[in-house]
């Protein structure tokens, strides 16, 4: 039976005295040490990125060498020297494109990561397909900014139109892996996929 929703739970308070903005950022602490997601030097881009937990564990393991760059529909605050914000509607793809060769400098991006999530309708079909689109959006961003052999990774809820997602990315993309955060909540329906571009 899954555990009754703790507004502060235990990850919430972690995240609070590690100076973490939000308790996302243990999930991609978890795919990072599974998976070996983010090198120093890299150029990651984090779409859906606000409040900034994931864009601040991002900087700490790129180093001043590497850029991370984080889009979302609010404004981020200020995190570090190696970190670019821009306020941006990620469905908007060809102003996303843009956005990330201009912050970039036109460096090839190492790694996409996305953890959009729409406001929720309460709707669980609508808000699923929702999601869906944004993952498709940001896949679309993937196939035209990733570098080849680079990695995306994407929060996806599980529903009606799930299957169908994950077909759509097996047919494109290599090595795609199904991933339920140990720290994601119990109640919650959402996996992570990483999939890599050819
Ligand atoms: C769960 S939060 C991301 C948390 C973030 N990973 C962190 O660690 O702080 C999901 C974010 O997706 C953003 N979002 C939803 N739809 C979006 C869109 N169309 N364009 C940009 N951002 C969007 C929301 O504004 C929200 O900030």
């Amino acid at each position: 039976m899954p555990k009754r929703y703790l507004p502060n739970d235990k990850w919430a308070r972690k995240a609070k005295d590690e100076g973490f903005r939000a308790r996302s950022v243990y999930k991609l602490q978890e795919l990072d040490e599974k998976f070996h997601l983010i090198k120093p030097g890299m150029v990651v881009l984090d779409l859906g990125a606000a409040p900034g937990s994931w864009l601040q564990y991002v900087s700490g393991k790129i180093g001043p060498k590497g850029l991370a760059i984080g889009m979302d529909l609010q404004e981020i605050k200020m995190i570090a020297p190696n970190v670019h914000t821009v306020v941006q509607d990620i469905m908007k793809l060809d102003e996303v494109v843009e956005q990330t060769s201009k912050q970039a400098n036109d460096r090839p991006v190492d790694l996409l990561l996305s953890d959009a999530a729409p406001s929720t309708s309460g709707i669980h079909d609508v808000d699923q397909w929702r999601s869906i689109e944004l993952n498709q959006s940001a896949l679309a961003v993937g196939k035209r900014i990733l570098k080849s052999g680079g990695r995306c990774v994407l929060k996806v809820f599980q529903g009606a139109d799930f299957d169908g997602f994950i077909k759509d990315v097996k047919r494109e993309w290599k090595d795609v892996r199904i991933i339920k955060a140990q720290t994601s909540r119990d109640r919650s329906t959402e996996v992570y996929v990483i999939a890599q571009k050819a």
